[in-house]
């Protein structure tokens, strides 16, 4: 059985109060809440203050971040290491953000490799995948989901998808309100299932698969209800405790049936 695994990608948001302020309240919020993985990335800035709020309320709330340099020391200005990450506490690390391979131009070879690091440094990747609006249209989904993993899968092998999570996130589906169908995204998870159990159907089993992309509290359950959807890569509403807690107990529920 796969454990689901909801994620809040805070992006360039947050301030030292909000880290604690939103921390305090998610953890509270969580209390008694088992069957789910709940993770967050704030700013790398802001992940110190995170571990120490973290640690201070005993919480299990997992720390995560939202990219990572392919070298662990050197002359890489402005860039964060796996060893700093994994020193201050984060394991789960976004790459392949669409919005990190639109803005910094990271190609799909070059999210390879930062996975390739990440496992090397024994941190769990948080893959993202997904189509533009344009490729959508274009009948291209599966074909562009598959280009994605298969940059990893041509690096590395099929085996080290293991213990690493996908995030499908259709970029026209982010931070737009326009989600897409859970019939579409359970569709889009199942052949992103399919594709990789062509070279492994282990590891198509266990993967954990999170859909991303205007996910509420209003709609997270009919996502967690699909079979290939094993949680959720929560951006705006996971600013917010009580939403992002809401989505991380839909998926406590759900995958608890
Ligand atoms: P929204 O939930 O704001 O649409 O963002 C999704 C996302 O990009 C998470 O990584």
């Amino acid at each position: 059985m796969r454990h689901p695994v909801v994620m809040g990608n805070w992006k360039l948001n947050g301030s030292k109060e909000m880290v604690v302020d939103l921390l305090t309240g998610l953890n509270a919020e969580l209390e008694g809440v088992t069957g789910v993985d709940v993770a967050v990335a704030p700013p790398a800035l802001f992940i110190d203050l995170a571990e120490r709020t973290l640690t201070d309320a005993g919480s299990a709330i997992i720390l995560g971040a939202q990219n990572t340099d392919i070298n662990n020391q050197g002359a890489f200005t402005g860039d964060t290491s796996p060893a700093m990450l994994k020193e201050f506490g984060a394991t789960h690390i976004i790459i392949g953000h669409s919005e990190r391979r639109e803005y910094h131009k990271e190609s799909d070879e070059f999210v390879a490799k930062k996975f390739a690091f990440l496992k090397e440094n024994g941190l769990t990747p948080v893959l993202c995948i997904g189509e533009t609006e344009a490729q959508n249209e274009a009948g291209e989904t599966e074909s562009v989901c598959a280009r994605q993993i298969d940059a990893v899968i041509n690096l590395l092998g099929a085996e080290a998808l293991n213990g690493a999570i996908i995030a499908y996130e259709p970029i026209w589906a982010i931070g737009t309100g326009k989600a897409a169908t859970a019939d579409d995204a359970q569709r889009i998870h199942a052949s992103i299932r399919a594709h990789i159990a062509e070279k492994n159907a282990d590891v198509a089993k266990n993967i954990v698969i999170q859909y991303g992309g205007s996910v509420k509290p209003e709609n997270a359950a009919a996502y967690f209800a699909q079979p290939d959807i094993d949680g959720a890569l929560v951006g705006g509403a996971a600013l917010d405790a009580k939403s992002f807690a809401a989505i991380a107990k839909a998926a406590a529920v759900a995958k608890a049936q």
